[in-house]
């Protein structure tokens, strides 16, 4: 059963506690209705995957209450801050280099070196931010290939049984989602247009180009790099998939009990669950790779995963892992 809370302090308390606990609460923006989960807590992101039947691992938009929480996360420079300043809250949202020391789970910017970070323009989500005093992570809360929902109604017709919760703010105001700019390189980049006019962006901080995500161009000029819209981490050593048996000069990503003889391994969930091997697979995949370098391992072996409910995302991942690597097109 998913619960339907009022819009007021009872409300918001209780949407915060199930969110601090690694539940699944829907909640109103100015843009549209977010799918959150706690940002720092993979299962949770996970869960997120799994409801809304994703087939592959979107990089999802981090959630704060003001520019102060987000900029201790992602490293701001001097665009970011003018755009904050002038238009958050607001939809708007900033892609920028993690921090060190960020504590957002890696399956929450789908393994990316980068982060969507954002701080709503609505009095009730700005008061559960808070509450939860964490990042949430919220892609639009509907279901994979339907349209982001704008009302809490919307929400339950496509996620109601699969999530904790709703908290119920009304109607969203501007009912598009918000502007992803990527300043993580040396151009502002039109990710996807949105809420906030290009126009009011380029008024601040002057031109911004359409393309593909600086991350993605960075890993064009890696050796091996995947040439996909939105990539990922790519892993330096080659990856074999639906291995039974790892060589001793293997790095093994392990899916339940594993073979023997592996150089190294890294085992994604012990009983073959997948929404724990979802949460776990971008932290294996960059210990492994970082293994295999060490110990002078020539691949990564990857035992078979089930091609169903989540096991579709991750199979996705991997297979453009393992696939030839293709030069990334240039932007349009
Ligand atoms: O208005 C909105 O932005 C709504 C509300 C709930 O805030 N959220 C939303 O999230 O639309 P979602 O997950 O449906 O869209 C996230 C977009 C995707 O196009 C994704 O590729 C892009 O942001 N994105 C997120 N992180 C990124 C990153 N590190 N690099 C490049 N693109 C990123
Ligand atoms: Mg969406």
């Amino acid at each position: 059963m998913t619960q339907t809370l009022p819009d007021d302090p009872a409300g918001i308390a209780r949407a915060a506690a199930l969110l601090r606990a690694g539940a699944l609460v829907a909640f109103g923006t100015e843009t549209v209705y977010g799918l959150g989960a706690d940002a720092t807590n993979a299962r949770a992101v996970a869960e997120v995957f799994a409801a809304k039947g994703r087939p592959h691992f979107n990089p999802l938009i981090c959630h704060y209450p003001d520019a102060d929480a987000a900029f201790a996360q992602v490293a701001a420079n001097a665009p970011a801050r003018r755009l904050a300043a002038a238009l958050w809250p607001g939809p708007l949202s900033l892609v920028l280099p993690r921090r060190a020391d960020c504590p957002v789970a890696l399956l929450t910017g789908a393994g990316l070196p980068t982060l969507a970070v954002r701080v709503p323009a609505h009095a009730t989500a700005l008061a559960l931010l808070r509450a939860v005093g964490r990042p949430v992570a919220a892609p639009s809360a509907n279901r994979s290939g339907q349209v982001s929902p704008t009302t809490a109604r919307h929400v339950l017709d496509g996620l109601a049984g699969r999530i904790a919760a709703v908290l119920d703010s009304g109607p969203c105001q501007v009912g598009v989602e918000s502007t992803v700019l990527d300043l993580s390189g040396e151009q502002p980049l039109l990710l996807r247009p949105g809420g906030a006019t290009v126009e009011a962006i380029e008024a601040l901080i002057g031109p911004v180009r359409h393309g593909i995500p600086h991350a993605v161009a960075e890993a064009a000029r890696a050796p091996r790099s995947p040439g996909l819209q939105v990539s990922h981490y790519a892993p330096d050593a080659p990856v074999r998939l639906n291995a039974n048996a790892a060589r001793h000069d293997e790095a093994l990503l392990a899916f339940g009990p594993p073979p023997q003889g592996a150089g190294a391994t890294f085992q994604l969930s012990t009983s073959c669950d997948l929404t724990e091997a979802a949460a776990n697979l971008f932290i294996g995949l960059r210990q492994l790779d970082a293994e295999a370098a060490q110990l002078g391992l020539t691949a990564i072996a990857v035992m078979p995963i089930p091609e169903q409910g989540l096991g579709l995302a991750i199979n996705d991942r991997l297979q453009r892992a393992a696939a030839p690597r293709e030069k990334v097109r240039a932007p349009p």
